[in-house]
């Protein structure tokens, strides 16, 4: 048996990570957030019932499961206390069964003031980010000025702490961007108030997960984004500022790497992406306009609408070499229903030389165009299917040739947004 599962996006985010989260953590123990913040948005449907989740691991749905957002992630308390909250009045009770580490680091109002304010300043060459102060964050970690979760332990010490930073960013603030400064005071008060909620929730998180490895728990570890936003092996700079590939997992939790048995790449049947950066199969046509209707992509997080494309397989296969993908799981079959004709992308052309490439550097995509293999589409309803062998032919060859092209198994494929729209081939935990 399977122990401890990574479960992580093969593309640009929204590959529907939540969904398989929450399917797969009913026979766990741990839910672990391991990067990231409150960019992420993970939608989970139970029931017909929607929770979109950006803190809390997905898998607190179940009663008898631990979530623990570990030091990896970037964390804004009122966002988090809005969640329990949310997630209180929904009856999921977590109080007693989310844990946070001391280590993470804090987003705080100044770091959101200053993601808007650069991005506005950048305009046309923004990135796109989800205005949620996650690069401020990150930059403040690295920087070793970071207000971490443990700080809030001592007021007089956080107190001194604060004052300093928010004297470091209201000068940038008034100076550069001509936005108002911030009263470190009320952002104390703010963060007191938080901390009475969530006080007896922060631990050492890795201190935890080390001793339920000991004790052969389950663990899942959810990943946020998806591999090509990675800081150093996505699109940079149109990046968010963590590690959403495998390492990320590592460094994010403080357990080491002999302890993963099986990394799940989720994919989707198609591509999209939320911001700006390269995107070689984006579509500007009424296949777009289908997929965003029928798929419903608009950001979880943002409410953007979410560019569409084709299934791009080079930045597929990029992504199974760099996290050593045990398998895919591919979500949103269902989505294709209604289409004559699907298409992968299987190579690309550099538009300046002509020459054909199977694999790329993913910071050099700007002149890559793709080139296309066509597959039969099978215009019946996949939606709800829970068995392989009642998917139409056509969809089991699509299927058949994704993971031809990956190398890699597919073990789980979804076809709807239910948490049981979900057909196990093989599962991660035998
Ligand atoms: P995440 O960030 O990877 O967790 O994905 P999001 O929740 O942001 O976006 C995925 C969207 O697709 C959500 O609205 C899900 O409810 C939905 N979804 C997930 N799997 C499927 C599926 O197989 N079919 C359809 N139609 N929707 C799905
Ligand atoms: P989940 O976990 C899709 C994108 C933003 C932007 C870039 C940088 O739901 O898959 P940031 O705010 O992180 O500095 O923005 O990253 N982005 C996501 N896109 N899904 C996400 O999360 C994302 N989190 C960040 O749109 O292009
Ligand atoms: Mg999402």
């Amino acid at each position: 048996m399977k122990k401890n599962i990574v479960i992580l996006g093969t593309q640009w985010g929204d590959e529907g990570k939540g969904k398989i989260v929450d399917y797969l953590s009913r026979n766990s123990d741990y839910v672990v957030r391991y990067h990231g913040g409150h960019n992420a948005g993970h939608t989970l449907v139970v029931n017909q019932k929607k929770i979109v989740l950006h803190l809390v691991p997905s898998g607190v749905l179940h009663a008898n499961v631990i979530g623990i957002i570990s030091n990896g992630v970037v964390i804004s308390l009122s966002n988090l206390v809005e969640e329990i909250k949310m997630l209180e009045e929904n009856r999921f009770f977590v109080k007693k069964r989310l844990f946070i580490s001391n280590s993470a680091s804090l987003i705080l109002p100044f770091h959101i003031a200053i993601d808007i304010a650069r991005e506005k300043k950048l305009g046309s060459n923004s990135i796109g980010t989800t205005g949620r102060g996650i690069g401020p964050a990150y930059e403040d970690k690295i920087a070793r000025r970071s207000i971490r979760v443990g700080d809030l332990r001592n007021e007089k010490t956080l107190s001194i702490k604060l004052e300093k930073i928010v004297d470091y960013y209201n000068n940038q603030l008034v100076s550069i961007y001509q936005s108002q400064p911030f009263d470190y005071k009320i952002i104390l008060q703010d963060l007191l108030k938080s901390k009475n909620v969530i006080n007896d929730m922060i631990k050492d998180t890795t201190m935890i997960l080390n001793s339920a490895i000991k004790n052969k728990k389950i663990i899942i570890f959810e990943g946020a984004q998806g591999s090509l936003l990675d800081i150093d092996h996505g699109t940079y700079p149109y990046v968010t500022s963590s590690n959403s590939t495998i390492g990320g997992v590592i460094t994010g939790t403080g357990i080491g790497p002999k302890n993963l048995d099986y990394i799940l790449g989720v994919t989707k049947c198609y591509s999209t992406r939320v911001g700006n950066g390269p995107f070689p199969t984006e579509l500007h046509d009424d296949i777009d306009m289908y997929l965003s209707k029928k798929g419903n992509e608009f950001g979880s997080t943002t409410g953007r609408k979410r560019r569409t494309g084709w299934l791009d397989a080079v930045a597929l296969r990029h992504s199974v070499k760099i996290n050593s993908l045990s398998a895919l799981c591919i979500t949103k079959l269902d989505v294709f229903d209604n289409l004559k004709e699907v298409k992968i992308c299987i190579a690309y052309q550099d538009i300046k030389t002509s020459e054909i490439y199977t694999s790329a550097s993913f910071d050099e995509l700007e002149n890559m165009k793709p080139i296309y293999k066509k597959y039969p589409g099978w215009m019946k309803k996949t939606l709800g299917i829970k068995k392989i062998e009642n998917l139409p032919i056509a969809a089991k060859n699509y299927i058949k040739s994704i993971e031809k092209i990956a190398g890699i198994p597919i073990d789980i494929i979804s076809t709807g947004p239910d948490r049981n729209d979900t057909i196990i081939i093989k599962h991660p935990f035998l």
